[in-house]
């Protein structure tokens, strides 16, 4: 049997998923399923990067070890893959990785010994030991050069990630390194040989440059003193090896490498080589140093690295929690159907490019792809199946005394019109898939959404069903657009699992394994195969349509809301420490998202694991431009149907007492404000919430790993109005 093996990115254990991470999920479970239904035995990986001193520091950040601290942050990852149908429950992954594993312990330092004896093509050691001296950043693992980072405004500072805007780290210790610059002949002929071995192509040319560019040794070890948290070295354990070369390794390990309970239970002889599927972000790490990695070792390639681009917001800016545009999975899930987002992302995206992301434009193609295309044809066939049939599957054929009859109803005669329009299509669709260009997939796959809708409006079976002379006319018609349904149900499984099973029960084919659309292989389906007298199911409505402008104050108040009194889903930023080292975060929105520390959304991002201590200074002028002042809360009540949101009226020594909301409802109860002396952001930009204007914001910290506010207070008697500076 033929075998087939995906894998996401490991993502990092330090901060919790957001839709980039479930992005790369659902394209890799795209493509598994697919490869299920072609009757292929499909493993699928997906899994956490748990090593390092980033997770180490965001462990340290939350008072947690770094082993409490992965196993938060996976919670959060198996979290998202059980609500949005990716697990193995919902036939998605096959592994969900963890590179603590004791087996991978075990592969990984196989993979080390083995490449510790192997000499490079230039006759060298491959693995030999010297002293690094450099600059790493800790959000990127990986160690930077000069064009790589932005030089400090003050000398003697240290210098800026340019991707992450953190401060690098100085590293000046004894280290291993990996023979790099030995294999840059043997791998720029890897990717000559194997034209398809990085893709797309636009990447491939990007990865070929930079290795005929000339490549540097790699350090793939630190002193245990630096880098605790991470697999020892083989023989010498006061080293641990660098966090990429381990976790680049999992890929085999996963499978059985250097493990034999591994092997047998998945098997690494089964399963290898991969495709891996990476964001452009990681590419290469993928495509030139794990490559070498297993040329030194004497292990097979991957089947190939296959870089997507980036989600951006509706703007073009790169999403990141210090701008507050991250898209949060709990609204993507609260108020879209899982369906509805996998199309949309796959729809969206041109693979290979970045994309953008906006909530409006996911309920535009809701409505208009989902709601009125393949939801509307759905379900305009089905009910009319069982209004003019009694709900029985009415059979094609018409015979040669009506076919006059029904070619002036509008109907195509010939049936191969439409199946050929169709198989024509089914075979494109396949084609763009195989090159992972959903994009066009989708859109060949709504040519013949529109070409069938077409096909009913021009014969329209309401005015046939007037006319007994046209029940075949009216039976062909309905027959073809179920076959078609049928058709696109198979098609579009992978990309739609919940959706085309939906379909297909109702067209009343059963949902016994071996009848879903999951298992059948498009490329053989044939036109005709639906029987006919076959007994359709209840017919329900598919994708209800989405009501646009109080979806979008829903998600906009919502948004404030869970900003105001922060979340459990914090992973990585200090807000979850107790005490002493909670984060002063203002009870609103605005700041609790663009506080560099006091995150509180479900999707910190990779800017936060960069977010290590100081991330970047202020100077004065900055701060003084945020007027705070002292004020004292002369009324306060709660507002119907917001749960979260108190109103306040503040006095800041101002002529009139300023109206605050505050997210603090479930930790405040409207008494036990009256009175007290706040600190107060008296600039910030008006804006309405739940119908009332806010003319400040309050001050609290944001304690635990619920972000419980606790206000800021002055223990000692101060004038209302007067400035914090
Ligand atoms: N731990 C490493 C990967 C090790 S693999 C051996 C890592 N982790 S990560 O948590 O930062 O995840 C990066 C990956 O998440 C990207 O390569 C991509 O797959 C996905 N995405 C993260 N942000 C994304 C977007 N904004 N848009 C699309 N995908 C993104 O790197």
């Amino acid at each position: 049997m033929k075998t087939f093996y995906v894998t996401t990115p490991i993502y990092y254990a330090n901060s919790l998923p957001h839709l980039g991470h479930l992005y790369t999920m659902i394209v890799a479970d795209t493509i598994a399923r697919h490869k299920r239904q072609q009757g292929i035995e499909t493993f699928f990986l997906t899994g956490t990067d748990e090593h390092g001193i980033n997770i180490e520091r965001a462990a340290q950040r939350n008072g947690r070890t770094p082993r409490q601290q992965t196993d938060y942050v996976v919670s959060y990852f198996k979290k998202m893959t059980s609500e949005f149908s990716l697990d193995t429950e919902h036939g998605g992954y096959d592994i969900f990785m963890r590179t603590s594993e004791p087996f991978h312990y075990q592969g990984v330092s196989e993979l080390w010994r083995q490449i510790a004896k192997a000499k490079t093509p230039k006759g060298n050691d491959a693995i030999y030991k010297g002293h690094y001296e450099g600059w790493f950043c800790a959000a990127c693992a990986e160690y930077k050069t000069e064009d790589e980072y932005a030089k400090p405004v003050k000398p003697g500072d240290p210098p800026t990630c340019l991707i992450h805007e953190t401060l690098l780290d100085r590293i000046s210790e004894d280290s291993y390194f990996f023979r790099l610059a030995d294999y840059g002949d043997a791998l720029l002929e890897l990717y000559k040989s194997r034209p398809g071995f990085v893709r797309p192509e636009s990447r491939r040319n990007e990865v070929m440059s930079f290795v005929a560019g000339g490549l540097q040794d790699l350090s793939v070890s630190r002193l245990r003193t630096s880098v605790s948290w991470g697999v020892p070295v083989p023989d010498d354990p006061e080293h641990t090896m660098y966090v990429w070369f381990e976790a680049l390794t999992n890929y085999i390990t996963a499978i059985g490498y250097g493990n034999e309970e591994r092997e047998r239970v998945v098997g690494f002889e089964k399963f290898w080589p991969a495709l891996h599927l990476v964001g452009k972000d990681i590419l290469r790490f993928h495509a030139v140093y794990w490559p070498a990695f297993l040329l030194a070792a004497g292990v097979a390639q991957p089947r190939a690295i296959v870089a997507h681009g980036m989600w951006l917001d509706p703007v073009g800016k790169k999403m990141s929690k210090t701008l507050g545009n991250t898209v949060e999975l709990d609204v993507l899930n609260r108020h879209f159907p899982i369906d509805a987002i996998r199309y949309f992302c796959l729809r969206e995206m041109v693979f290979g490019q970045d994309g953008r992301f906006g909530y409006e434009a996911l309920i535009d193609r809701t409505n208009s792809d989902l709601a009125s295309g393949l939801g509307n044809l759905s379900s305009r066939t089905l009910t009319m199946i069982a209004r003019y049939c009694g709900g029985r599957v009415p059979s094609g054929f018409i015979s040669e005394d009506k076919l006059l009859l029904a070619k002036r109803a509008g109907l195509d005669t010939e049936e191969t019109a439409i199946s050929g329009f169709l198989e024509h299509a089914r075979d494109q669709f396949l084609q763009h898939l195989e090159v992972f260009a959903f994009s066009k997939a989708l859109e060949t796959a709504w040519s013949v959404v529109a070409r069938v809708d077409k096909m009913i409006s021009d014969a329209k079976p309401w005015d046939l069903a007037k006319d007994e002379n046209q029940k075949q006319s009216l039976n062909a018609v309905l027959y073809r657009a179920a076959e078609t349904l049928r058709w696109l149900c198979v098609m579009l499984f992978p990309m739609m699992p919940q959706a085309t099973t939906e379909i297909w029960e109702q067209l009343g084919l059963g949902s016994s394994a071996e009848a879903t659309p999951g298992r059948i292989d498009p490329a053989k389906l044939k036109w005709g195969e639906l029987s006919e007298d076959t007994t359709i199911g209840e017919v329900k409505p598919l994708f209800p349509r989405i009501d646009k402008a109080k979806t979008m104050k829903e998600i906009n108040d919502q948004g404030q809301e869970t900003g105001a009194g922060g979340s459990s889903d914090d992973a990585g930023s200090t807000s979850n420490a107790p005490s002493v080292s909670a984060s002063v975060s203002a009870a609103m929105p605005e700041i609790v998202e663009q506080s560099a520390s006091g995150g509180s959304g479900q999707h910190a991002t990779e800017a936060d694991a960069g977010a290590i201590g100081v991330t970047s200074f202020i100077d004065i002028t900055d701060f003084t431009k945020v007027d705070l002042r002292v004020g004292e809360v002369l009324t306060a009540e709660r507002i119907p149907k917001a749960d979260k949101l108190l109103l306040l009226s503040v006095d800041i020594g101002e002529e009139k007492p300023r109206q605050i909301l505050a997210g603090i409802a479930q930790f405040y109860s409207p008494e036990q404000l009256l009175g007290r002396k706040i600190a107060v952001v008296a600039n910030l930009k008006p804006r309405k919430l739940r119908g009332h204007e806010s003319q400040g914001m309050l001050l609290a910290a944001s304690v635990g790993d619920e972000g419980k506010p606790v206000i800021a207070t002055f223990t000692e008697d101060v004038p209302n109005g007067a400035r914090l500076k």
